[in-house]
C-alpha cells in the first residue's frame, strides 16, 4: 500500500510515492538494466537488511559528503557506468540524502544527454523537501550549488522508517527545511508544526508521514507555474540567503538545514529592522520554533559578518550589486528584495549573536 501523488514538470512528469512497506525495493532490483548507486552510510546500515536483494553487479557505494558535492565524483559516476552494456536504456537507482541525489542527479541528466532516473530519499531533508522540484546542484570551489540543471527523476519512493537511522545532527538539519516549508505554508501550517514538533523530533512515524506529506503540498504549491525559478519559486529561498553564506563560512561544519534554521532567524531579524514583521511576532517564531531546532552551533568565526557578506555576493540569485534576501513579513506573506546592504547585515547579525547565539 502507498499513498501517491504526479507532479506534472516541463521536462516530463513523474510520481511520487510515499511506501509503507519495504516491498518496493525488492520491485526495483528486479527492474531490467539497473544501476544502483547507494550512500556509503546507508548501505553499512541496510546492505544486509533492507537492500540485500541489489545484486553485487548493479551496484555502485559512494561515499559522500557536502565536500564531494563536486564534478570530480560526478566524473567518478561517470566512469562507473559508462562501461556497462546498457546505454541511454541505463536506469540509474539512487538510494542516499540530498547530496548523494545532487550527484547522481546532475549525472542523470547528463550522462547521454539523459537517462531514466529514480531516486529513494533516505533523509529527512530529502524526504520532505529536496527529492521534489528538479533541481540538481552541485557546489563550485566551495561556493553552494553553482552548477546544476533542471531533471526530475522518473519516480520517487518515499519510505519513511529510513529516518529512524539518521544521526541527529541531519534529522535536525531536515527538521529545519520542514519549519521552512511550514511557515511558508502559513499561520495554519505554523500552529501545526509547532503542535507536532515535539512528536517529529521523536521520530513518531504517523508525525513524519504528515509532516513529509504537508511539506511537499507546500512546495508543490509555490513551484507550480515556475518550475524554472524566475519567480515565485524563489521565494522558497527563504533562509537560504545567510543559509548558503553560512555552509560556506563554517566549511560545511554546519548542515544545510540548520544554516537554514539560521538564516531564517537572520532574514526574520533583517525583516524586523525594516518594519515589515512585527517583533511579537519575529521573536514567536524564533522562540518557539527556530531556536529549539537549532542544535548545531556555528563557531564565531563562521558569523564573521565580512565573510558572509562575501559569500553573499557569491550566491547565484543575486542580480546587482547589493545583496538578495526573501523575507517573512506580516501574515506570513513572502518578498524578495535586491537591496540589502553590507549594514543591514551587521546589524542582524549583532542582534542574532547578542540574542540567541551563546
Ligand atoms: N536538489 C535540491 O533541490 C536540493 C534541495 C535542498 C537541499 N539540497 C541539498 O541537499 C544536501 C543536504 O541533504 P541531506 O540533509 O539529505 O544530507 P546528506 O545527503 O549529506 O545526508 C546526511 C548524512 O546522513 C547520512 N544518511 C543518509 N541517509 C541515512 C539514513 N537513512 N540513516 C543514517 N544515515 C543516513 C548521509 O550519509 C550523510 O552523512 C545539501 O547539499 C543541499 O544543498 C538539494
Ligand atoms: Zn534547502
Amino acid at each position: 500500500m502507498s499513498l501517491g501523488f504526479s507532479i506534472h514538470s516541463n521536462i516530463h512528469d513523474y510520481d511520487v510515492f510515499i511506501e509503507q512497506t519495504p516491498e518496493f525495493i525488492d520491485n526495483l532490483t528486479a527492474l531490467p538494466l539497473t544501476c544502483f548507486v547507494v550512500d556509503e552510510n546507508v548501505w553499512k546500515i541496510y546492505g544486509t537488511t533492507l537492500l540485500r536483494s541489489i545484486p553485487g553487479p548493479s551496484r555502485i557505494i559512494l561515499p559522500i559528503n557536502e565536500d564531494r558535492k563536486n564534478l570530480e565524483t560526478v566524473q567518478e559516476l561517470y566512469d562507473g557506468l559508462v562501461d556497462r552494456p546498457a546505454k541511454r536504456n541505463l536506469t540509474l537507482v539512487s538510494i542516499g540524502g540530498g547530496i548523494l541525489q545532487d550527484i547522481t542527479g546532475f549525472a542523470a541528466s547528463t550522462l547521454y544527454r539523459g537517462i531514466h532516473w529514480i531516486f529513494v530519499p533516505t533523509t529527512l531533508l530529502a524526504q520532505a523537501d529536496s527529492c521534489i522540484g528538479s533541481k540538481t546542484s552541485l557546489n563550485y570551489r566551495g561556493y553552494k550549488n553553482l552548477i546544476g540543471t533542471f531533471f526530475p527523476p522518473t519516480r520517487v519512493y518515499i519510505y519513511p522508517p529510513f529516518l529512524q537511522s539518521l544521526l541527529d545532527p541531519d534529522f535536525y538539519s531536515g527538521f529545519g527545511e520542514v519549519v521552512k516549508l511550514h511557515l511558508m505554508g502559513g499561520i495554519d501550517f505554523f500552529h501545526q508544526i509547532s503542535r507536532q514538533a515535539p512528536d517529529i523530533l521523536q521520530r513518531e512515524p504517523a508525525a513524519l508521514v504528515t509532516a513529509i506529506r504537508d511539506s511537499l503540498k507546500i512546495k508543490l504549491d509555490f513551484m507550480s507555474g515556475d518550475e524554472f525559478d524566475s519567480g515565485r519559486r524563489n521565494l522558497l529561498n527563504y533562509g537560504h540567503d545567510f543559509g548558503h553564506a553560512l555552509e560556506n563560512t563554517s566549511d560545511f561544519a554546519v548542515p544545510h538545514g540548520q544554516a537554514v534554521i539560521f538564516g531564517m532567524l537572520a532574514a526574520n531579524l533583517v525583516a524586523r529592522n525594516r518594519n515589515l514583521l512585527d517583533k511579537n511576532l519575529e521573536q514567536g517564531i524564533a522562540e518557539t520554533l527556530l531556536i529549539p531546532s537549532l542544535i548545531v552551533r556555528p563557531s564565531p568565526q563562521a558569523l564573521e559578518p565580512r565573510l558572509l557578506i562575501r559569500a553573499m555576493q557569491k550566491d547565484k540569485k543575486r542580480t546587482g550589486d547589493l545583496l538578495a534576501l526573501v523575507m517573512m513579513t506580516n501574515d506570513f506573506n513572502f518578498v524578495r528584495v535586491n537591496d540589502l546592504t553590507s549594514d543591514e547585515v551587521i546589524s542582524a547579525l549583532a542582534a542574532l549573536q547578542q540574542l540567541y547565539v551563546h
